[in-house]
């Protein structure tokens, strides 16, 4: 047979349409396929038609509720099975073939052993199902920055999700053209239907969930879980997890980071990239409306969860965001706390795992400050204040298309992407971590973000509340020994002219009455001010033993009382607090043993004898 003639008998056996030329990616779908055994293969091309289809099949077979189109067009509900509500980070895996590559801070399993375990998981996993395969790109397709994912997916609820979160459909086979590079993607709910037998709105597997990366052959199998980031394979597993092993073998990063652009009242244009760890409030940051006093500064969205960034000629780091869309974290979403997305839910959106009301609109914890006398809770029951139950689950999310964003940035979907002038990055912490700190040298913002703590929140499943350390908010997402990732991270530093300037910052100080001491939300603009006019060389800072500090008068309090007392407790450092910090440092550092780089060594050593501890 000649070539021609393979290619086409390939693309017959598993009824790929003309326009896919890839005969490797054919084989790959062919022997998916021949192991899962899908009642049929649906190639999904992007388009609205394919959407709308999706959607009217979903909501006939039960898992979606459109919504009512007065209050919220062309918008659906969905509630997930309630053992399948968020990333299952103890079972999520990083099979490097050797082990110390995937680091103490990942599950691990030999390669071999994990291929024979879904071997037999996936033989057959998909019967009476329909197996979509899904072409997307991560970042604007073509661009120099972006990468081509397939993925393979028993869910039509992931389709129409992955349609929202990335650029997908028929034009990535262009790019690839014959033989074009891909991460293949294969995802089950796990949950086969034997013949005559009827589906559930919500199909998973309640026991054996498995989120399975394989570095070094850039591959992902993610078994029983349709939700969030274990089944949306675009997200944290390749644009996070194997991203980051591209990251650190082509010299770029791949990172946990909203990206966003200030512009001054003079037009003076920076970007900001910034990590904090999930449900954090990324998207409020992303999307902040600068307040009263701040007439003529205007804030705009790239990105509200992942930045990849690379060095450029120019001797700057360039970044985009490779998504496009928001699956966000609704409980807490409001007119006060982000205007914006309330803007951008207003239609076209998916809502999983929120409350429905009586007249067909969606609410959660926080929307309004009055709950509405009557509403159905995410697990479809009769609700009443004060019922003692939450009527959305706390990891409820949107999905929703960047286009909608009413602060979007001009520059959003530019191939090229944005020149990063500043990193952020901030944890959720009751005490120790003041307001806003920089770093008074790259090393230094390396040890910041290597050492951040954060307290757990819904976004995982697990404990509420503990501080865990989260270094660069990369913890669950590092797809490669943390190790390795601190030394990238000083690498590349001097990969470029002019790194950017690091600062930490953390929102969430909270006084004597346990109650925020710091507003956020919009007032973080004046932290941001600050940061934008020390990376143009103007504001002012003051040397403190953890870095370069604004004092008062050195943030805008134009339009708001904040007396100079409450900024000095939100500012404060506790001596106390900081002998606990430095210990759960150096923990964290005895994790690393031999891959503790040097320079951090240095940094810690440095700290405690500024700090006098
Ligand atoms: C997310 C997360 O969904 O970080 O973005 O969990
Ligand atoms: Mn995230």
């Amino acid at each position: 047979m000649n070539e021609h003639d393979s290619l086409l008998s390939l693309a017959a056996a598993v009824s790929a349409p003309a326009y896919v030329r890839h005969p490797r990616l054919l084989a790959w779908v062919r022997d998916v396929a021949a192991l899962t055994r899908p009642d049929r293969i649906v190639w999904c091309d992007g388009s609205d038609d394919e959407y709308n289809r999706l959607c009217t099949e979903m909501v006939a077979s039960g898992t979606m509720k459109r919504l009512n189109p007065a209050r919220r067009p062309n918008s659906f509900w969905a509630a997930s099975d309630p053992s399948d509500v968020a990333r299952v980070e103890d079972r999520t895996f990083i099979c490097s073939a050797r082990e110390e590559d995937a680091g103490p801070t990942n599950n691990w399993v030999a390669p071999d052993e994990m291929r024979k375990s879904m071997n037999a998981l996936f033989d057959g996993c998909m019967r009476g199902r329909t197996m979509y395969v899904v072409p997307f790109s991560m970042g604007p397709l073509g661009s120099h920055i972006a990468h081509v994912g397939i993925e393979l997916s028993d869910s039509p609820y992931v389709v129409v999700n992955m349609n929202l979160m990335t650029r997908m459909g028929r034009a990535v086979y262009d790019v690839l053209g014959g033989d074009g590079v891909f991460v293949p993607c294969i995802h089950s709910v796990g949950m086969p239907l034997a013949a005559g037998q009827a589906d559930v709105p919500w199909p998973c597997n309640k026991d054996q969930k498995y989120i399975v990366h394989y570095p070094e052959s850039r591959e992902i199998w993610s078994y029983g879980s349709g939700y969030g980031g274990n089944a949306l394979l675009g997200k944290k597993c390749f644009a996070l997890r194997i991203a980051s092993v591209m990251g650190r073998d082509q010299g770029w990063l791949a990172e946990h980071m909203l990206i966003l652009d200030v512009t001054s009242p003079a037009g003076e244009k920076t970007y900001v990239a910034a990590a904090f760890p999930s449900a954090c409030g990324k998207t409020n940051f992303a999307m902040l409306i600068p307040p009263a006093g701040f007439e003529g500064w205007q804030v705009s969205t790239i990105g509200d969860d992942i930045a990849w960034i690379k060095p450029h000629d120019d001797g700057r780091f360039y970044a985009i965001n490779p998504e496009a869309g928001y699956f966000g974290v609704a409980p807490g979403t409001s007119d006060e706390s982000n205007p914006n997305a309330m803007r951008m839910l207003h239609a076209n959106v998916i809502f999983t795992n929120v409350a429905l009301t009586d007249d067909g609109d969606v609410w959660w914890e926080g929307m309004t400050r009055e709950p509405p006398a009557h509403l159905t809770d995410w697990q479809g029951q009769s609700w009443t204040p004060g019922c003692g139950r939450k009527a959305a689950h706390p990891n409820a999310r949107f999905t929703v298309s960047s286009i909608q964003c009413p602060s979007l940035d001009p520059h959003w979907d530019s191939p090229d992407g944005v020149p990063i002038g500043a990193f952020i990055f901030g944890g959720r912490r009751s005490d120790t971590l003041p307001l806003v700190v920089e770093a008074s040298s790259w090393e230094e913002g390396v040890y910041k973000a290597a050492t951040m703590g954060s307290e757990t929140t819904a976004a995982a499943a697990g404990k509420v509340g503990e501080v865990r350390r989260d270094p660069f908010a990369m913890l669950p997402f590092c797809g490669y020994h943390v190790g390795d990732y601190f030394d990238h991270w000083l690498k590349m530093g001097k990969a470029v002219a002019q790194p950017p300037r690091i600062f930490n910052v953390n929102w969430f100080r909270t006084d004597e009455n346990g109650k925020f001491a710091w507003p956020g939300f919009g007032q973080n603009m004046r932290v941001l001010q600050w940061v934008v006019e020390r990376c143009h060389g103007r504001g002012h800072a003051t040397a403190t033993p953890l870095g370069l500090e604004p004092g008062y008068e050195d943030l805008n309090w134009s339009g708001f009382d904040f007396p100079p007392d409450r900024f000095a407790q939100v500012m404060n450092v506790d001596y106390t607090l900081w002998r606990q910090e430095l210990a759960a440092h150096d923990q964290l550092f005895a994790k690393l043993g031999a891959k503790r780089p040097a320079a951090l060594a240095y940094e810690r050593t440095q700290l405690g004898s500024k700090l006098g501890l």
